[in-house]
Parts: structure tokens; sequence; C-alpha cells
């Protein structure tokens, strides 16, 4: 296992609050690794530490095993972002957005034509090569800043949340470019604030709070330390009567924005939670196996945690 990015005790204040708070993750070759946590957790400010838009006030980066300090401008040759906030140039067309990044990266002529043309291909953007970029959909425009960001073959790619502000198509779309890359080797560090794209894309995942990382693993090793086979969403009529009763039974209660979900200790039939909670106050009630959500509420949310 080689490790590609070594993140270690990163520490970042803004005005006097401490975002970055001993923050340390190591992104092997190859791997797609997901950074999640709530907003303003600090995200983007370890994203942008990595690609040297940013200094950290104390801690250590290391590319491919060498200290970033000492890369200096040379990481920015092996490293793509696609930053949070769109980079692109809305009067420019798509290709000619590829060039202007590529000359950026120091690529000769011979080489950004080769590569335009190859990225205007593998991402679909040929039909949109006469339309400027501000005129396109904004699942094109994400696309296109995906391609923007692997101009210059980096070795580590960043996505800042590439999927936040697209439709369901384009969503779809990008993932499939996103998983393309993953399966041809290209390693991955990836924000996402939606869960079912980090347990599609990632191979590891890392919740993030209080400026550190607070649990890390697998999606199915992150799901194993819910303490839960099974999950049981309600709907009542009377959550305090409710929770009683599924307390009654050792199920571990959870309150999230008024609905209540119990984690089950084994496999329940959805007959067998319904009979097991008997009363006319509940409305609805559905079975599900535990997901990466469940998890990420678990180990880094503000649930109202009762039993
Ligand atoms: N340049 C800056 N100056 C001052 N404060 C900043 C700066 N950059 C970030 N912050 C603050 O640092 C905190 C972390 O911001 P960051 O953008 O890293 O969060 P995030 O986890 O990426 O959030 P989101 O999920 O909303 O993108 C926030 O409170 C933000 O306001
Ligand atoms: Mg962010």
């Amino acid at each position: 296992m080689t490790v590609a990015l070594a993140i270690e005790g990163l520490h970042k204040g803004f005005a006097g609050r401490q975002v970055l708070d001993g923050f340390s993750l190591q992104v092997r070759r190859g791997e797609v690794m997901g950074l999640l946590g709530p907003n303003g957790c600090g995200k983007s400010t370890v994203l942008n530490i990595v690609c040297q838009l940013l200094q950290a006030d104390a801690g250590q980066v290391q590319l491919m095993g060498q200290p970033l300090a000492q890369l200096g401008a040379g990481a920015r040759a092996r490293v793509g972002l696609c930053a949070q906030d769109c980079a692109l140039y809305p009067d420019l067309l798509p290709q000619e957005n590829l060039h202007f990044f590529g000359r950026l990266h120091g690529l000769s002529a011979v080489q950004r034509y080769a590569r335009v043309n190859e990225l205007m291909d593998s991402f679909g953007l040929g039909p949109h090569a006469a339309t400027r970029v501000g005129r396109l959909s904004g699942g094109w425009q994400q696309r296109l800043h995906l391609a923007v960001a692997l101009m210059h073959r980096p070795e580590l790619l960043i996505l800042d949340e590439p999927t936040a502000a697209v439709d369901v198509a384009a969503r779809l779309e990008l993932w499939r470019l996103i998983e393309g890359l993953r399966d041809s080797g290209t390693t991955i560090l990836m924000t996402s604030h939606q869960l079912a794209e980090a347990e599609r894309l990632c191979s590891r995942v890392a919740l993030m709070q209080s400026g550190r990382v607070a649990a890390l693993g697998t999606v199915p090793e992150l799901l194993a330390r819910v303490p839960g086979q099974a999950v049981a969403k309600l709907q009542s009529r009377d959550n305090a009567t409710t929770m009683r009763r599924a307390q009654s039974h050792g199920w571990v209660v959870l309150q999230r924005a008024g609905q209540l979900s119990c984690l089950l200790p084994r496999h329940l039939s959805l007959r067998e939670v319904v009979d097991a909670l008997d009363g006319p106050e509940v409305s609805a009630v559905s079975v599900q196996a535990v997901t990466l959500e469940d998890a990420y509420l678990e180990l880094v949310g503000d649930d109202v945690v009762i039993g």
C-alpha cells in the first residue's frame, strides 16, 4: 500500500477561531477517499491547504512521500483541483477553458491540443464545443470543471462537492465519470454532503468533527460501528409513548427532525416491529438496512439519543 497523500496534525484558525485542530488523514494511491462533515467543519480548508491555496498554522502535508513545502510550485503540477466554487471562464468556449488551464500548467501547444481533444471526447463535450461556458447548464459546466482539473494529468485529484447543485441526471453522469477515473486508478480526495454519493464512489470515508477526523473506514466498517443491524423509521402521534415502548425492547432510539429511528439489535420483519410497538399512535413504520447516513448521524451527528 503506497500513501499518496499524508496529512499530519494540521492546525488552522481564522480570526481566533480554530477550524482545524490536529487534522490527520492518509490517502492511499488509487483510492477514493471521501471527507464528510457538517457545513463549516473545515473540509474545504483541508483541501485548500493540500492545494497550497491556504497555509496551515501548523502541521505537515506530504505528497507521494515528499513534503509540500519542499515540492513548492512543483506540487501544483501533481494535483488537480475541482474547487467548490466553479473556476471556469463563462465567456470562453469549453475547449478554450481547457487550453487556458493547460497553458497555466505549462503544457506545450502540441500536448494541449492532444489533451483537449481527448477530454472533449471522453467527457462528451463535443456537441457543446460552440457554446460559451456561461450558457451551458450547471451539469455540463460541472463536467467541464472536472475535465479542466484533469487537463495536466494530476496524480491526485481533489473534488470539493463535485455534484452539489446539479440535477439528478447530471449527478448520475458525473458519478459515472468519477467511477471511470476511480476504476482507472486515479487517486481522489473528495468531499460531499450526499451520503449516497460517498457510499457509491468512495473506497474509504473520513467523518470530520471538531477540526479532525472522528471516524475513518470503508463504508461496511463504518456501518459496523452503528449499534444496530437494521433501522426502523417511525412516525408517531405521540413520540414519548412510542419511544418508551421501543426502549422497553432495548432498542436505541434516535430522534431526527421529529422522526424516530430505532436501531434494531437484530433484523426484524416489519410485522415484528409493528407488533413490538403495538400502539394506535404509530402511523407509519419502515424497516431498512443501516446506511451511511445512520452511521454519519450516529458517529458525528448531533442526534438526541435516548436509550
Ligand atoms: N478565508 C477565510 N477567512 C475566514 N474564515 C474562513 C475562511 N475560510 C474558511 N473560513 C471559515 O472556516 C470554517 C470552515 O470553512 P470550510 O469552508 O473549510 O468548511 P466546509 O467544511 O468546507 O463547509 P461546507 O460544507 O459548507 O463547504 C467556516 O467557519 C468558514 O467560515
Ligand atoms: Mg466546503
